[in-house]
């Protein structure tokens, strides 16, 4: 039987690292953001979802669940990097931080959660960040609402565990990604108004993907809860 995987953020810079990785690995993989089309291939399918839509992501999974038989591993991978400082957050910009970084997550999890306990199997890997839990001075609305996703996840973890479903929280620093914006904005050409950021190299979305997909294919009993990668700037 094949495995399949479901990816959020697909169209995005780690989530398309992430399905390669797991295609490679021959996973049918279902690929779902606002950009991607409704679509099937020889990799899978692609769906248009916008995970602030409760009903639309239950949706969607219960049309993978339809199409495929079962769902085995979740990669949850949508997310969108909200600058500001915790002096100027407004009620508008923390909002709309939480609306993707949180409740797309509690929106994903929850529809997930519904299948995998019924199947009894079932592994969840939340792409979290180090910001979640370090000091992140021009993030705050983002670091809060990835720092509650990071707690929810969690707690929906220890919910699920007893059932054979496996929870894993990645926490990335920084990615080779245009995540924080343009090439001119990377941590190397960063200035003293951001923060004194090291000129280590940066973790590529390929190793990032290989790392989650090992962790996909790990067996229940060896599951890993949470797991630190790369850094955001020098100790
Ligand atoms: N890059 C980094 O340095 C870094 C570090 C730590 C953690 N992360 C985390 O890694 C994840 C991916 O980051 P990335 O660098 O790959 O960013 P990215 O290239 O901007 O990808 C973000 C993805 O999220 C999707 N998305 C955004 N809002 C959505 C919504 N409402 N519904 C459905 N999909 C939505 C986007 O697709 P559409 O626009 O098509 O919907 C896109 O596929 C994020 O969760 C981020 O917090 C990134």
């Amino acid at each position: 039987m094949s495995r399949v995987a479901f990816v959020t953020g697909a169209s995005g810079a780690i989530g398309s690292a992430v399905v390669t990785d797991l295609v490679a690995r021959e996973f049918i993989v279902v690929r779902v953001s606002r950009s991607l089309p409704n679509h099937s291939d020889a990799q899978g399918a692609s769906f248009t979802c916008d995970v602030t839509d409760p009903a639309a992501i239950a949706d969607t999974i219960d049309e993978v669940v339809r199409v495929y038989g079962h769902l085995d591993v979740a990669v949850l991978c949508a997310g969108a990097a909200a600058p500001g400082r915790a002096s100027s957050l407004t009620s508008s910009s923390l909002q709309d931080a939480l609306s993707v970084n949180l409740m797309g997550v509690v929106n994903t999890c929850s529809a997930l959660a519904r299948i995998f306990r019924e199947q009894r199997s079932g592994s969840l890997i939340h792409i979290g960040t180090l910001r979640a839990f370090q000091f992140s001075p021009n993030r705050c609305a983002y670091s809060t609402a990835k720092a509650a996703a990071r707690a929810y996840v969690m707690s929906l973890g220890g919910e699920l565990q007893s059932l054979g479903v496996d929870t894993t929280i990645v926490n990335p620093g920084f990615v080779d990604t245009p995540f924080y914006g343009s090439a001119a904005r990377r941590p190397w050409t960063m200035t003293q108004d951001d923060t004194d950021f090291t000129r280590a190299p940066l973790l590529s979305p390929e190793a990032l993907a290989e790392v989650i997909g090992t962790f996909a294919e790990l067996p229940c009993s060896a599951s890993v809860n949470e797991v630190n990668i790369g850094r955001l700037w020098a100790p």
